[in-house]
């Protein structure tokens, strides 16, 4: 047995998209291991419930301002970097509009560059540190429209690998999730209505719930220390992807 890096070696943590969904659920999990957890969110409201549930430090910030992450960063010595915050909007290229462009470019890559940006370097100084990248099979299969979402997913897919280079030699962990469909608010975003994609998506199929991913993750950090968890795939036993496209052309 190698030693163990219990979740008490860490003291901070900073988790992002911590209002709904998956990151409510690991401020939840860190915070009752000991953790001081930083939510970041913008619903300020969402997140002083938080706070008074599980005794975070609610930060009521959109991660697309970088000036005020460089300033939530600046006080932090952060152990464990949770980049949990994602949008996805519908449409392939042919019919996505400006908006989708540059809020999920903003959102799920730009913000997770910044943030490892501002927190890695005390990481590798302190020798100590976890960043978990919650990616997506979206970032490394092909399906479905959502062209910019699977392209920001690619992107934080090989950022993940390439950050290991970076603290090559440095006891600094990095982890990417690539969870599929995870019973949460980001479809009812997408459409603009809960009711809606609660009926589309979710009635009828075996989901995978915010706490399963949040499981992976603990899994990850509670690994001994000599251990790195690269990548974690995590799907709904009747999800699978797959299938082949050939359109047969006779003109
Ligand atoms: N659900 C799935 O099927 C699924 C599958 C694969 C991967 N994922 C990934 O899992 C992660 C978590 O998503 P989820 O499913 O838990 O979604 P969710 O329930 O919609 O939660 C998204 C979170 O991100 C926050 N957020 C969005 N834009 C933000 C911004 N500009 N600044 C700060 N926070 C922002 C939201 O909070 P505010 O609105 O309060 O800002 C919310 O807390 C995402 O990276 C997503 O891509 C989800």
């Amino acid at each position: 047995m190698g030693i163990r890096m219990p979740l008490s070696d860490y003291k901070t943590a900073l988790v992002t998209g911590a209002s709904a969904g998956i990151g409510s659920v690991v401020v939840e999990r860190l915070a009752k291991q000991g953790l001081e957890v930083h939510a970041v969110a913008r619903d300020a409201e969402r997140l002083a419930e938080l706070a008074r549930r599980t005794g975070c430090v609610p930060h009521a910030v959109d991660i697309t301002d970088t000036a005020a992450l460089t300033d939530l960063v600046s006080g932090l010595e952060v152990d464990v970097l949770v980049n949990n915050a994602g949008v996805s909007r519908t449409g392939n290229i042919l019919s996505a509009d400006e908006f989708a462009v540059d809020e999920q470019v903003a959102v799920n890559l730009r913000a997770v560059l910044h943030l490892v940006r501002l927190a890695m370097p005390g990481m590798v100084r302190r020798d100590r540190g976890h960043i978990v990248n919650i990616g997506s099979i979206a970032g490394v299969y092909n399906f479905g429209g959502n062209t910019i979402y699977h392209a920001t997913k690619a992107a934080v897919h090989t950022l993940s690998r390439q950050l290991r280079v970076d603290g090559y030699g440095r006891r600094v962990r990095v982890t990417e999730i690539c969870p599929g469909r995870v019973e949460t608010e980001i479809f009812g975003r997408l459409l603009g209505d809960m009711a809606q994609a609660q009926r589309e998506y979710y009635d009828g199929y075996e989901s995978l719930k915010p706490e399963d991913v949040a499981d992976a993750i603990e899994f990850a950090l509670e690994t001994p220390r000599h251990v790195n968890i690269g990548h974690i795939e995590i799907l709904p036993t009747f999800q699978v992807p797959g299938g082949l496209n050939f359109e047969r052309r006779t003109d």
